[in-house]
């Protein structure tokens, strides 16, 4: 098999404690992360994982696989949330941002594993994503989501998108943010989507 080696971005490296003091590593994802993001993705249930991808997928096909763990950091950068128990890692969040071509706009998305659910994981990654995304440039960071996924809504108005719904797709809901210029990515204060 053969990568195509980007730089890994080891600044994006970050550990985090949730309110309840779990201690979660934030890291870019790797190529060798297949096995992980297997894992997480078979973890959701099949509503989330319906929320996440709008189709009742019950795993990623290869090539997906492929374009979820070899990113390039820049115009596709995706980040995972893990943490380590009895010697085992295990991936319980992942979100990520992908810019359209030749445009200014990157689309969003991410997931959260339920255990670990309303810990505010989803709006750290946000956060994050944001962040690096204006610090390449992206000016509007846009998503999808369900009209029926209210907590994908209440996080996304909460962090300032604007929602409206699809003029084209009934049941769906057009999420965006502009972005400010580039700004120091390591404060959580700074985050253009700090909540
Ligand atoms: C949507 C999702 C990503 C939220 O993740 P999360 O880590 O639980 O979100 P956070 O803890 O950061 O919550 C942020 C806000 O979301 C909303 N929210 C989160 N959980 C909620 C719940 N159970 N009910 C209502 N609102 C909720 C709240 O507004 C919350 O703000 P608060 O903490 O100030 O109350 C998660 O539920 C998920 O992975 N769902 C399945 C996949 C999906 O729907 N992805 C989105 C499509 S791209």
């Amino acid at each position: 098999m053969t990568y195509q080696i980007h730089r890994y971005p080891a600044e994006l490296i970050d550990v985090v404690r949730l309110g309840d003091g779990e201690r979660v590593v934030i890291r870019p994802v790797l190529p060798q992360d297949e096995d992980l993001t297997t894992a997480f993705f078979r973890s959701l249930s099949a509503p989330a994982r319906y929320d996440r991808f709008m189709t009742s997928l019950r795993e990623l096909p290869p090539e997906l696989m492929r374009r979820f763990t070899q990113v390039d950091y820049a115009d596709h950068l995706a980040l995972v949330a893990e943490v380590f128990s009895g010697g085992r890692e295990s991936v319980i969040a992942e979100a990520r941002y992908v810019r359209r071509p030749n445009s200014l706009d990157a689309e969003f998305a991410v997931s959260v594993a339920e255990p670990w659910q309303g810990k505010r994981l989803a709006s750290l990654l946000l956060g994050k994503l944001a962040c690096r995304a204006a610090a390449m440039g992206v000016r509007r960071i846009v998503g999808e989501t369900l009209a029926t996924n209210a907590k994908m809504i209440s996080l996304a108005r909460k962090a300032g998108f604007t929602i409206q719904p699809s003029p084209e797709v009934r049941g769906l809901m057009l999420l965006e943010m502009a972005l400010p210029g580039s700004q120091p990515c390591n404060d959580a204060e700074a985050s253009p989507l700090a909540a």
